[in-house]
Order: structure tokens, then sequence, then C-alpha cells
């Protein structure tokens, strides 16, 4: 996917200004910024659920406003930052909500199996018959991963997926991540506030300030101490954990 030079607009300002970056296949990619910097924004822009007032989202070879929705359902799956469905759902039924751009409302045995397996996978099989907002934070984080992956797509955008869960529900959330590139083959991203999960669990990081990209490179690449106190006007402190750059700011 190659996202170049994306605008948007909000009653004339222009709060994603000139965005461009290629997302590498198979990989895991964070958006990381301070609040208001324009990542939901893009990845609002990148699913079509917001209109660009500028610029391209090329995907698969053609520009996204070429796709037909429920092709485009079928490839980019995407967890919004309030992803809150407002009906009584159960586990199960969230999970079938996945598979409504292959079957409509009628689910085939296939589309059992595949809504099963994805329940199975998030290992919420003793809570299937469930009301999502009766679940933890946690619990229900999985449940709306679980109807990604019964979206059965390439792609999976995931805005704040941590959002809401204490230290140990998030790590968690963020090894489930991880496994979604790793097990499953998808190419995912993600908005993270925590530079440190970016950093653990991501291929590449994407650094957004004030609506552009101050720095986009592998993580060993943007997260070094001249790089990340220069964007962000922090002191930060680089150390190496299990090979992997971790940040201390003050
Ligand atoms: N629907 C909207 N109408 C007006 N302004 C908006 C709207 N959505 C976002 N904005 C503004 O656009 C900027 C970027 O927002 P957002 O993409 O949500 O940032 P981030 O996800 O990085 O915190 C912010 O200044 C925000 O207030
Ligand atoms: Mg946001």
């Amino acid at each position: 996917m190659i996202i170049d030079k994306l605008t948007k607009k909000y009653d004339g300002k222009e709060v994603v200004q000139g965005v461009s970056f290629e997302i590498p296949k198979g990989k895991v990619l964070s958006l990381i910024g301070p609040n208001g910097a324009g990542k939901s924004t893009v990845m609002g822009v990148i699913s079509r659920l917001i209109a660009r007032d500028g610029g391209e989202v090329e995907f698969e070879g053609a520009d996204i406003s070429k796709w037909k929705s429920k092709e485009l359902a079928k490839r980019l799956a995407i967890l919004t930052q309030s992803n809150n469905i407002q009906m009584k759902l159960t586990v199960e039924e969230l999970v079938a909500f996945g598979r409504f751009p292959y079957c409509g409302g009628r689910l085939t045995p296939e589309d059992e199996r595949i809504v099963d397996q994805a329940i199975r996978y998030m290992e919420l099989d003793s809570f299937r018959d469930r009301f999502i907002d009766e679940l933890s934070g946690g619990q229900r984080q999985r449940a709306y991963i679980a109807m990604v992956i019964a979206q059965d797509t390439e792609y999976v955008l995931l805005d704040e997926p941590t959002n809401n869960l204490d230290i140990y529900h998030a790590t968690n959330m963020m090894k489930i991540v991880r496994r979604l590139c790793d097990e499953l083959g998808k190419t995912v991203i993600l908005v993270l506030h925590e530079i440190n999960y970016a950093a653990f669990y991501s291929d590449y990081i994407c650094a957004f300030k004030d609506g552009k990209i101050a720095k986009f490179g592998t993580v060993q690449e943007v997260m070094t101490k001249e790089t990340l106190s220069r964007i962000y006007d922090v002191d930060f402190e680089i150390m190496e954990i299990e090979g992997k750059p971790l940040s201390i700011y003050y």
C-alpha cells in the first residue's frame, strides 16, 4: 500500500499535510505521535471511512476510491479508536459481523466454521454467549480482534488497541497483534501512544507531528536519541533490551 501526499482539512485547517509513506506487506507498522497529530485521520482515510481532500492511497495497484466497498472490506479491516458497537451482542454475534462482507446476514457452514475458529484463536470459547458489554476491557478488545480475524483480510488497521487496558492486558494485546502478523501473515497498521510498545512489537514506525510525518523508518532508524528528542522536544535516552531499542523520557 502506498500513501502519497495525503491531505485532509477540517474547517479550513489542514490536519493532515501531505503525508506519504509505504506500508511493507506482512509487517507491523506503528503510527506514533501526540494527540491531534492526525494519526486517526490517516487511518480513516486509508480505510475510506473519512474522505480525503488530496493525495492518493494506492491499494493493490488501484486507488482505494476505485474499490467496491464489499471488495475493500474483504481486504482491509479496521478497528477505530472508539470501536464501541452500541448493540446488545454476544461475543459470537459480534464475531459473526466479520463475515458480513462475504455472506450478508446468513452464515454458511463455512462462515460458521471461520467464526468458531476466530473465537477459539482469541481464547474466547467460554465467553461466546456472553454479551460484549459484560466483558472486561481486555476480553472485549479480544472479541473485537476475533471479529477482525473472521473478516479474513490481509490488511488490519487498529487504532489504539491498547486503549483503556491496564499494562498486563495491553502487553497481552501487543503480543496478539504481533501474532496477527507472524502467525496469520497479516499486514498490520497500528496507532499507539506508548512509544515502547511500538518499538518492541513493530517493524516500522511512522512518527507524526502536527499533521506531518517527522520520521518514517525501521524501529532501529526511528528509535534514536537524536531523532526522538528532536521531533518531540523531550529528552530521550535509548537503551537496548533483547536487541530492541527502548526509550526513557524525562
Ligand atoms: N470530524 C472532525 N471535525 C473537525 N476536526 C476534526 C475531526 N476529526 C479530527 N479533527 C481534528 O483533526 C486533528 C487530527 O485529529 P486525529 O486524526 O484524531 O489525531 P490523532 O489520532 O493523532 O490524535 C485534531 O486537531 C482534531 O481535533
Ligand atoms: Mg487518534
